[in-house]
């Protein structure tokens, strides 16, 4: 299937390296349990907000060697690790050459496996690389099924601004992708609260499959997203702030919530996190508006307009702030 998408394209590399730059992602309405594992399929729809200029560049270069050669942020990953095993056997649906190998580079500039989607730039940021490396002239949509290949949510990362994935209903996956949204909402500033950048203990793979098999409450989850969707976009249509916010915060704690009901029970929240959501509820009853949005992590995204950064610097004093529709360095 995958080899079909790419076969027409150029074999040879066009120059020596390929680079490029895919932001991260964080979705206000969440991907979360797989209608197939081996492919990445959702079982839901999901839409996301890209962070700026935070995000992956990965460099790519053929090597004359017999292994593949792994840097991230600058470091040498050994060919023991988890995530060099998961790379290299993305890396195998994209090279033209089953013996062809290479040196690939990324640096993040944010922190790894802290459930802020580093996997998701760094995926899109490799394919976007190919892509640049070969000269590939495939359309958007393709590009994305092949994100998502190597991370499900790395099927947004391509595009700034609100991306929104669709499920697809094919078995072969082939129209499930995302694409960008035209809406925009110029005022957006994300707050990001890191309280740790520890790897986390359960990776979303396993995360989401124990959910899907275990929890009761996941039943429950398909109906959540549906809803969900259809009032943020609403939300976006009519630039709503406020509904955009406590759309995303419900959604997020629902998601943690069949996550709760797993067996054994999953829980990414620090007491930190939780003592992070109080002070956004007991701000929010002053009249002040923020929300938040959780990942497979304990990190808070603190949602809420330009205007208000101040106001939550002075009770989150190390947020740092993402501006998603300001002009960035790198797009
Ligand atoms: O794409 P994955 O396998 O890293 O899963 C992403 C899961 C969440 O971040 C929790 C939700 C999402 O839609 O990004």
């Amino acid at each position: 299937m995958i080899q079909g998408l790419l076969q027409d394209q150029p074999k040879t590399p066009n120059k020596t390296f390929g680079m490029a730059f895919a932001p991260s992602n964080i979705a206000l309405i969440k991907y979360w349990g797989k209608r197939d594992t081996a492919l990445n399929l959702p079982l839901t729809s999901s839409l996301s907000i890209s962070l700026g200029d935070k995000g992956a560049t990965t460099r790519i270069l053929p090597i004359d060697a017999d292994h593949d050669e792994i840097f991230l942020n600058h470091k040498a990953v050994p060919s023991i690790e988890v995530f060099y095993t998961r790379l290299v056997r993305f890396l195998d649906l994209l090279r033209p050459d089953p013996h062809q190998h290479y040196r690939i580079e990324t640096t993040l500039n944010l922190p790894v496996a802290a459930g802020l989607a580093s996997s998701a730039c760094g995926f899109a940021a490799a394919v976007l690389a190919f892509a640049d490396l070969y000269a590939w002239e495939v359309p958007l949509p393709v590009l994305s099924v092949l994100c998502r290949l190597g991370s499900g949510s790395a099927a947004r990362s391509l595009w700034h601004g609100f991306v929104e994935w669709h499920r697809g209903e094919r078995a072969d996956g082939l129209d499930s992708y995302a694409e960008p949204l035209l809406e925009r909402l110029d005022d957006l500033a994300i707050g990001l609260h890191i309280l740790s950048s520890a790897q986390k203990p359960l990776g979303s793979r396993e995360a989401m499959e124990r959910t899907r098999e275990t929890s009761r409450l996941y039943d429950a989850w398909p109906k959540q997203v549906a809803e969900d969707l259809y009032d943020l976009k609403q939300a976006l249509s009519t630039e709503n702030f406020a509904h955009l916010g406590a759309i995303a915060e419900r959604n997020a704690l629902a998601m943690h919530a069949t996550m709760l009901a797993a067996t054994p029970a999953i829980c990414y929240w620090l007491p930190e996190t939780l003592s992070a959501m109080q002070t956004v509820w007991s701000l929010r009853a002053d009249g002040l508006p923020v929300y938040f949005t959780e990942d497979a992590g304990p990190n808070l995204k603190l949602l809420t307009l330009k205007k208000h950064q101040a106001e939550l610097n002075a009770h989150f004093p190390a947020l740092e702030w993402v501006l998603p529709f300001e002009p960035r360095n790198q797009s």
